[in-house]
């Protein structure tokens, strides 16, 4: 179980301090963790927010654990250049496509949903968004228009099987859960959207015990606040998936609290390999206080014990800490507290 640290910039380091913390007290025999720069942190002492060593470091690991990039410094850089390569490149050049979101309130924690605590109550969704395509990865340019004005363009596309791969994907995890899929576009307006939801529905075929909705993503955002309850998992592209994982953290309270694993095809001895990350940045404005929350990273710590080596029990210890001490009342200021990242990491530690 080679694990790769990357723990980034700003709160990256603070938060990743503590699952480290937490997954040595597991005492996991075979574990062995080592520790990569990514982010501004390697621009700067490599030139390169993803450096070739890093890259390599991150080919011979089993999972990759990851903190958070970007720094307010880096805005002017070349795109290339910037922080967010990092991630955008590791996701890409290793093939983690099917990025897994999922979101759900802690008991007790009802009261700091941003939605009214009976709504919150019901929230147990899990959105798979697909990772390696959309706007993200078209061509792009700044061009000038015929009038000489400066016109910014990205281009967005998805192919058959792109999609293909990641319905496939949705559709095992419905059928692991609740046995509900949506898959989320913006078919009304985008050919991309449309091609996506003429394949999700190919691939539906495939799987008659799962049953599947449809849902323009303007539609999405609204239901997602107005009765989060009603989505069991969400399927859906990079771009909207990206909004969407923000917008359904502050549902279940703070993104301080969710976690994600980024998934690919190739196998690990007991699992996938992946790369695991909380789904917040690395919040520059709170960076250097030690009041950022360690729980969504301490949970992408379980989820890859989970899905990389196939450590079920480890993974439901740890969640049962996180919501032990949640319960308890053991929380950061996201969440209205006075803990701090490390007294957090001590309450989960403490808690296994
Ligand atoms: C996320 C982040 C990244 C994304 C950024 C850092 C490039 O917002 O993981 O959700 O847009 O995918
Ligand atoms: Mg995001």
């Amino acid at each position: 179980m080679k694990v790769a640290i990357f723990a980034g910039d700003g709160i990256g380091t603070e938060v990743m301090a503590e699952a480290v913390r937490v997954l040595e007290s597991l005492r996991l025999p075979g574990l062995t963790l080592f520790e990569g720069d990514v982010g501004a942190i390697a621009y700067q002492r490599h030139g390169h927010p993803l450096p070739a060593e890093t890259l390599d470091m991150a080919r011979a690991a089993d999972a990759i654990l990851f903190g958070a990039v970007g720094d307010p410094s880096c805005d002017n850089l070349d795109r290339h250049l910037r922080p967010e390569q990092a991630v955008l490149g590791l996701r890409s050049e290793l093939g983690l496509f099917a990025n897994l979101r999922p979101a759900n309130v802690f008991p007790g924690l009802e009261d700091a949903s941003a939605l009214k605590p009976e709504v919150a109550r019901a929230i147990d969704l899990l959105i798979v968004r697909e990772l390696n395509g959309d706007v993200y990865f078209g061509d792009k340019g700044m061009r000038e228009t015929p009038g000489g004005e400066r016109e910014g363009w990205d281009m967005m596309s998805y192919s058959e099987s792109e999609v293909r791969r990641i319905a496939h994907t949705a559709f095992r995890a419905a059928q692991g859960r609740k046995g509900r899929l949506c898959s989320v576009d913006k078919a009304n307006v985008l050919e991309t959207s449309q091609l996506w939801r003429d394949v999700v529905c190919e691939v539906a075929g495939e799987y008659p015990d799962v049953e599947l909705s449809h849902m323009y993503v303007d539609n999405a955002a609204m239901q997602l606040v107005r009765n989060p309850g009603q989505f069991d998992v969400v399927v859906t592209g990079n771009l909207f998936g990206d909004i969407l994982s923000d917008q359904a953290s502050m549902c279940v309270g703070s993104i301080g609290l969710l976690a994600s694993a980024s998934l690919g095809e190739r196998m690990t001895a007991h699992g996938t390999f992946g790369l695991y990350e909380p789904i917040h940045g690395s919040a520059p404005d709170i960076a250097g206080q030690g009041i950022a929350n360690p729980m969504a990273t301490i949970l992408s710590a379980a989820m890859m014990l989970r899905h990389s080596f196939g450590r079920e029990e480890d993974a439901a210890r740890i969640e049962a800490a996180v919501a032990k001490a949640v319960a308890d009342g053991v929380l950061g200021a996201d969440l209205g507290g006075t803990a701090s990242t490390k007294e957090i990491g001590d309450a989960v530690v403490e808690r296994l």
